[in-house]
């Protein structure tokens, strides 16, 4: 299934990335705090999935000082061009998919993925320098949703445990130095807000009118829980 980027889902999502949790937890911050932990001068660092550059224009911005060399890779032109006017000449940017990344072995010394299911642990490890580290940020079987997926149990697309990435990087070679799974509330700004994000993310199979309504009905608060995770590995620096 094809993500869905007409202007609706764009506005929504970027208003997502604003919505802080009621806790004070902040995952971007975490995230973006673990990515800067393993950065050093002169680094190469490719974001898979970067949709819009978001994760590679806080990593240019947080950390100014040092000389990197950032890259982004998508499978969608229109999320390729938008990563481009925001990132201009901070990254180089090229269409590609996260199955077959078109790149060499061992190009990068470290890699970030957020909110992109669907990573491939072997390309990630093939394209890893020895000693590499990978970021990942995604969330777990209620994906970030929580509330709304138990609504549809049996519908749930690419529905993923946190150890389903474990055992899949593992497998790849790939050491896991950390997995923290948080669970948070968020507050959105509406019913229709919760719903217009809820329709831009694919994870609902055959997701109807009747559902809809069906949500509308449940809440009369948009506070839903949402379960993100960050996974951090390391590929074995001796090879
Ligand atoms: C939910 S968005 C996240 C975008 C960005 N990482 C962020 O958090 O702001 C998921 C992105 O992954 C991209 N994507 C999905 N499957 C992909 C694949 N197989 N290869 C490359 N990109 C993919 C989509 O086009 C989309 O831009």
């Amino acid at each position: 299934m094809r993500y869905d980027y007409n202007e609706a889902t764009l506005t929504a999502r970027a208003k997502l990335e604003q919505i802080k949790p009621d806790q004070n937890i902040d995952i971007n911050e975490l995230f973006f705090a673990s990515i800067s932990n393993y950065l050093k001068d002169g680094q190469h660092v490719l974001d898979i999935g970067t949709g819009n550059g978001f994760v590679l224009s806080e990593i240019a911005q947080r950390n100014p000082n040092l000389h990197l060399t950032l890259y982004g890779v998508d499978n969608s032109e229109e999320m390729i061009s938008l990563a481009q006017k925001k990132l201009g000449n901070k990254a180089i940017l090229s269409r590609g998919d996260a199955n077959h990344l078109p790149f060499t072995d061992k190009s990068f010394d470290l890699l970030t993925a957020k909110n992109v299911t669907r990573i491939h642990a072997e390309e990630i490890y093939r394209v890893l320098k020895p000693g590499g580290i990978f970021v990942f940020r995604e969330y777990g079987r209620g994906k970030g949703l929580c509330e709304i997926t138990s609504l549809f149990p049996n519908r749930i697309i690419r529905q993923r445990d946190p150890s389903f990435y474990v055992d899949s990087l593992n497998k790849a070679g790939l050491y896991i130095l950390s997995l923290n799974c948080y669970t948070v509330a968020r507050k959105y700004e509406s019913i229709e807000n919760l719903i217009t994000i809820v329709k831009s993310f694919p994870f609902i199979e055959n997701f109807s009118q009747e559902d809809e309504q069906r949500i509308i009905e449940n809440f009369h608060d948009p506070v839903v829980t949402s379960d993100p995770f960050i996974l951090i590995c390391r590929k074995e620096q001796s090879l």
